[in-house]
């Protein structure tokens, strides 16, 4: 938890001091956008009218569907139960959804024995019966990993047993029903140092090598992803997960891709350019490339201005992932206010999704659904 957080708030400190010019920058931007006069708002006359407080319009999915991407929002599994204005969200914008949590060590294998799957397996139907794609959320991390695990002393033959035992059941249990898996989580440090955790400690490196071999069996359609956060700002951690991946590919390991996991926040955001060459890196080896867990942190209180500041970023991110045919997810860490981990996560932080909460469309909506609209920019 620190280090991401600890992280993100150097961002935000760098952040606030620049950010008199960038509120220049947005301002300049939306400009530009609104003088192009950018998206086509008319509603779909084949859609039925919206209900009270829902955006007219085309939904994202509408949009995103032709162009074969899959739009997206991270689901934690209290929202689905109970909350008919989330659920009602949710299959109306989103063709594709990731476990927030679900599919979590801690969650779904609590015990060595025993595996959970109820949770997860609620949000798999739900998606199946709305005809939304899963991203599984994920096999090998360093947190969320249960005591069973951590706190014992493994020989490295045993943890590989036990690691080999999770992915061969959990990958198994949704074979054929996970588009994408996201196989290893957040493997380096920020600074591009492969980072500690029991996996390395015990079985080292090979680890990760592993965890593909063995996902790939398990399910030999799902598509195998790498997942990770900042490697859309050019760095020694960018550097280094590049040339890990690609010799990942090298020796032959079954990788598919790399998801950019893009937590962001208004006050220092990656540009478009530093997007795009990120996409464009992994797409150049030959690898399908997504936007996995975008959100867009404001430092609270919200404002009009920050808003559409954040709306800046989602749309340059979108369009960052319109203009790699390689990215074909586009992926929020959730989508309304109501449920965020932003505010627990970076105390002052806040209000990061395109929804507020309760459920009306914020600037970031709309600037989606334009962006979706007019496509490669
Ligand atoms: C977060 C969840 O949103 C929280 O509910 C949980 O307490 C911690 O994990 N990178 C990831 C996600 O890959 O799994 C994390 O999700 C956010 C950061």
């Amino acid at each position: 938890m620190s280090e991401n957080r600890d992280r993100l708030i150097e961002r935000a400190g760098i952040g606030l001091l620049a950010i008199g010019g960038l509120l220049v920058l947005v301002a300049v931007v939306f400009g530009v956008l609104i003088a192009i006069g950018v998206g086509d708002e008319s509603a779909d006359p084949q859609q039925p009218g919206p209900a009270a407080g829902e955006p007219g319009g085309p939904t994202l999915r509408a949009l995103a569907g032709p162009r074969r991407l899959l739009v997206g929002a991270a689901v934690p599994v209290e929202a689905l139960k109970g909350d008919a204005s989330y659920a009602r969200t949710l299959a109306r914008e989103y063709n594709a959804l990731t476990p927030e949590n679900a599919m979590k060590w801690d969650t779904i294998h609590p015990e060595r024995n025993r595996y959970d799957f109820a949770p997860a397996d609620s949000i798999v139907r739900f998606a199946r019966a709305h005809d939304m794609a899963v991203r599984g959320h994920t096999l090998v991390w360093y947190r969320q990993v249960p005591s069973w695990v951590t706190d014992r002393s493994w020989t490295r033959p045993e943890l590989e047993q036990v690691l080999h035992d999770h992915i061969r059941r959990v990958v198994g249990h949704y074979r054929g029903k996970i588009a994408q898996w996201d196989v290893v989580n957040e493997a380096f440090d920020s600074e591009g140092k492969l980072r500690d955790s029991i996996w390395m400690r015990v079985i080292g490196p090979e680890y990760i090598d592993l965890a593909f071999r063995w996902a790939h069996e398990a399910d030999p359609d799902a598509k195998l992803f790498y997942n990770d956060y900042d490697l859309e700002f050019p760095g020694a951690k960018a550097r280094a997960v590049m040339a890990f991946v690609r010799d990942l590919q090298r020796r032959g390991v079954p990788i598919d891709g790399v998801g950019i996991q893009a937590h962001e926040l208004t006050v220092r955001p990656p540009s478009r350019k530093e997007l795009q060459s990120a996409l464009r890196g992994y797409a150049g080896l030959g690898l399908d490339v997504g936007i996995t867990e975008l959100d867009v942190g404001i430092y609270l209180p919200t404002s009009a201005a920050k808003l559409d500041e954040q709306a800046a970023v989602y749309s340059d991110v979108l369009d960052a992932c319109l203009a790699v045919s390689r990215c074909g997810s586009f992926v929020t860490w959730g989508f309304t206010d109501k449920y965020s981990w932003i505010p627990s996560e970076l105390p002052g932080f806040g209000d990061a999704l395109p929804f507020d909460a309760n459920y009306a469309p914020k600037p970031a909506f709309t600037a989606l659904r334009r962006g979706l609209a007019r496509g490669h920019p």
